[in-house]
């Protein structure tokens, strides 16, 4: 086989709301009062929350982050960069616990402008994953805010309101979403659109589509380098497994890398979520390169 053409895409690695939440958390850390606890992953990766388990931070678990904060009495939170709801804030204040906010500022400009339309009593229809912290965070804000997963979900709405608004959780699929819209503004054509879906997702989904578009057909593996528990890297790989004229694997780090696998193709795209470290992407690409 002629030598292999890597496409190795440039919106690679953290964003910059992980990247900031993770220097948050490093540059503050030694000054939090002790026990200091994560509200869960404070971003989606797991060789991130064993650096910062190492460093002596316990990650709550649990069905919700009410329930997290349960588990505690003393010490510091930390909000991860998916945000919490206003219920969080008020049990953290009622419990006389210390609160260290990473929340990603797009999560947050989001969550602003779907409560300032809740205030002027619109009913928001979001589009997001159940049990993904962001989704969890924003719909504990008001029971006009009506959550949907999928297409199928619009039939089981009903909204008796002359405002009505859409969003979405920072990091759905800017392709899925579409499709999804299109068929909201059928049923309730005075929706009014709120965009929310991040620009270091959608930049991400657009360079992947545009590669895989230019392959013009050609055969090709997509390695997508990310997390499973991480919205945006599953997106990523749905994006990719839309294309029929390759194959999409999506692995964690090198030691998921099948080298003989990769052997067989031409053309390889290397693509990772927003909260995979640059570290981890780097390491894939350079075992891809030693069988170049
Ligand atoms: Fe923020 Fe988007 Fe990253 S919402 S955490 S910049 S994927």
């Amino acid at each position: 086989m002629n030598k292999k053409n890597l496409f190795i895409l440039e919106n690679q690695g953290f964003c910059f709301g992980v990247t900031r939440a993770i220097k948050l958390c490093e540059d503050n850390l030694n000054s939090f009062k002790k026990p200091v606890y994560l509200l869960g992953d404070l971003v989606h990766n797991k060789n991130v929350s064993n650096y910062f388990e190492n460093l002596g931070v316990k990650i709550l678990k649990g069905n919700s982050r009410l329930e997290m904060l349960d588990q505690i009495e003393s010490g510091t939170v930390i909000i991860t960069a998916h945000g919490v709801g206003s219920n969080i804030y008020n049990k953290i204040k009622d419990k006389g616990l210390a609160l260290f906010d990473c929340t990603c500022p797009f999560v947050k400009k989001a969550s602003d402008l779907i409560l300032e339309h809740i205030n002027n009593n619109y009913d928001i229809i979001y589009i997001g994953k159940k049990n993904h912290p962001e989704t969890e965070g924003v719909i504990s804000e008001s029971k006009r805010i009506h959550l949907i997963e999928n297409i199928d979900d619009i039939d089981n709405l009903v909204i008796n309101n002359d405002l009505i608004g859409l969003s979405n959780q920072t990091t759905m699929s800017i392709y899925d979403i579409e499709d999804i819209v299109n068929k909201i503004k059928e049923k309730y054509p005075h929706v009014v659109i709120l965009k929310t879906i991040c620009n270091a997702t959608k930049n991400r989904q657009k360079e992947l589509s545009d590669c895989l578009t230019n392959l013009n057909n050609k055969e090709f593996l997509c390695i997508v380098v990310g997390d499973p528990t991480s919205n945006n890297t599953l997106m990523l790989e749905k994006r990719a497994k839309s294309f029929k004229n390759g194959l999409t694997i999506k692995i964690e780090d090198k030691n998921m890398l099948d080298i003989n696998l990769v052997k067989k193709y031409q053309n390889v795209v290397i693509t990772s979520g927003a909260s995979t470290p640059h570290v981890i992407v780097n390491e894939v690409i350079d075992k891809i390169k030693s069988i170049n």
